[in-house]
C-alpha cells in the first residue's frame, strides 16, 4: 500500500467544518456532563479503579488479549507474579495509565520521555523508541502488510519532537478534541516503537483530555467504541492517508469521544446506585458499618480476607468476620478459587459489566510485526 510522507504538525488545512464542529459541540456538552457528574462523587477513586480496569480490558482487547471479567477483577487483586499471562498484560496496560497520569499530574504536560515511559510500562521492556528497521503493520487475517510507518531513527525522533510540541502548545486555537484526533492518527501514522503503539495511543488520548481540563481524572474508555468499531477504525486512519479523508477520521474520534463519555455517565449513575444500596443496607444491620467499609467494597467488584483487612487497617480475624456476616445478609457472595476464597460484591460487578456486551470484532486484527530478535532481546 502506497505510503505518504507524514506532515508535520499543526496541519495547514481548515478542519472546523460544519460537520466537525456539530460532532465537536456533542462530544463537549458529554464530557462537561461527566466532568460535573464527578464532582459530586466523595470518592473518586472508586470510579478511577473500576474504569480504568475497563479501559485495560477493552484497549488490550484490540490487541487480542482477551479476558473475562471474573479473571479482570480477581487479579486486580491478586499478586502480580501469580497472574496469567493476558492478566498480566492488562494490568501492565493499567499501570500505565496511572503511570502518565501521574506524570501529567506531577509535570503539567506530556512529553516524548512521558510517552516513552507509558511503553516501557506497558511493554515491560526497555526497547525505546525503534532503532533497527523492519517493522511494519501487517493485517494478520490476511498477511497483507496495510503500512510501513518511517524506518529511520532521527526521522522518528523529528516526528516524535514535532508531535510532543503539538500536544502541548495550544496556540493554533483548534479545539481539543479536533486537536486529539490530530495527535492521535499522528502518533499511530510514526508508529514509534516495536510493539504498544495501538494502547500507547489510547493512553495518550485520554491524557490529552485531562491536560486540556476536559476532565480532572482519567475516566472515559474510548477503547470500548474503537474495538466494537474495529474495522472502521483501521479504515478510517487508512483512508487519510491515501485520500486524505481528515473529516471522516476526525468524526470517527469525536463519536468515539461522545459515546464513551456517556458510557461513563451511565457506569457512574449505577456505581452511585449500588453505594446508596450497600451503605443503607449495611447502616441499618451492622454496628461495625462506617463509609470507609463502604468504600472499600465499591472500590473492587471481587475482594479477599487479606486484601480487606489491609484495605481497612483491621485484623484478618475482624475482616473474616465482616466479611462472613455480610454475606450471610447477601451482600457478598464467597467463591473459592484454587487456595482463595474471594468475596464478591454482586451488585457492583454488575453494575460495572455492561449487560449486553458486544462480542469485539475479531476478524480484522492490524499488529505490528518487528524484527524478532529486538522483540525477544528486550522482553523480560
Ligand atoms: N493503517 C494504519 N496505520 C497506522 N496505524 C494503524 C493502522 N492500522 C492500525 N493502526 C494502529 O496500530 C495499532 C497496532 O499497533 P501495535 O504496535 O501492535 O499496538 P498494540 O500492541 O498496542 O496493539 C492499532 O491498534 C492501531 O491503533
Ligand atoms: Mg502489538
Amino acid at each position: 500500500m502506497k505510503n505518504r510522507v507524514i506532515d508535520l504538525l499543526p496541519l495547514k488545512i481548515d478542519l472546523e467544518t460544519p460537520v466537525i464542529l456539530k460532532k465537536t459541540i456533542i462530544a463537549n456538552k458529554e464530557l462537561g456532563i461527566l466532568k460535573g457528574i464527578i464532582k459530586t462523587i466523595p470518592n473518586q477513586n472508586i470510579l478511577i479503579n473500576a474504569i480504568c480496569l475497563q479501559e485495560a480490558k477493552d484497549s488490550s482487547e484490540i490487541e487480542a488479549i482477551i479476558t473475562t471479567h471474573d479473571e479482570l477483577y480477581q487479579s486486580a487483586i491478586s499478586d502480580y507474579e501469580t497472574l496469567s499471562q493476558t492478566a498480566k498484560e492488562i494490568q501492565n496496560y493499567r499501570e500505565a495509565l496511572d503511570c502518565g497520569y501521574n506524570l501529567l499530574r506531577k509535570y503539567g504536560f506530556i512529553s516524548l520521555n512521558h510517552v516513552c515511559l507509558i511503553q516501557q510500562t506497558l511493554e515491560k521492556n526497555n526497547a525505546g523508541i525503534r532503532k533497527q528497521c523492519g517493522t511494519v503493520l501487517r493485517n494478520i487475517n490476511t498477511g497483507e502488510i496495510v503500512y510501513t510507518p518511517p524506518q529511520s531513527y532521527d526521522e522518528i525522533v523529528n516526528l516524535m519532537n514535532n508531535l510532543e510540541q503539538y500536544i502541548n502548545d495550544s496556540s493554533d486555537d483548534v479545539d481539543p478534541l479536533i486537536r486529539m484526533a490530530i495527535i492521535h492518527y499522528q502518533f499511530e501514522s510514526i508508529h514509534p516503537f516495536y510493539d504498544g503503539n495501538g494502547r500507547t495511543g489510547r493512553i495518550i488520548n485520554v491524557l490529552f483530555l485531562i491536560l486540556n481540563q476536559l476532565l480532572d481524572v482519567p475516566v472515559i474508555y474510548p477503547s470500548r467504541y474503537m474495538i466494537l468499531h474495529k474495522g472502521e477504525y483501521y479504515n478510517r486512519i487508512n483512508a487519510v492517508r491515501l485520500n486524505n479523508d481528515w473529516e471522516g477520521f476526525i468524526i470517527f474520534m469525536l463519536d468515539a469521544i461522545a459515546e464513551s463519555a456517556r458510557l461513563a455517565i451511565d457506569t457512574i449513575e449505577r456505581i452511585l446506585v449500588v453505594r446508596r444500596n450497600i451503605k443503607e443496607k449495611i447502616k441499618n444491620k451492622f454496628a461495625f458499618y462506617s463509609a470507609d467499609l463502604v468504600d472499600a467494597l465499591l472500590l473492587y467488584p471481587y475482594t479477599k480476607i487479606a486484601h480487606f483487612s489491609q484495605q481497612l487497617g483491621i485484623s484478618r480475624q475482624t475482616a473474616a468476620s465482616y466479611l462472613r456476616q455480610l454475606e450471610d445478609s447477601g451482600i457478598v457472595k464467597s467463591k473459592q478459587i484454587w487456595k482463595t476464597k474471594f468475596y464478591i460484591n454482586t451488585e457492583l460487578f454488575n453494575a460495572l459489566v455492561p449487560a449486553s456486551y458486544e462480542v469485539p470484532d475479531t476478524k480484522t486484527m492490524i499488529v505490528t510485526e518487528s524484527p524478532a530478535n529486538i522483540y525477544s532481546k528486550s522482553k523480560n
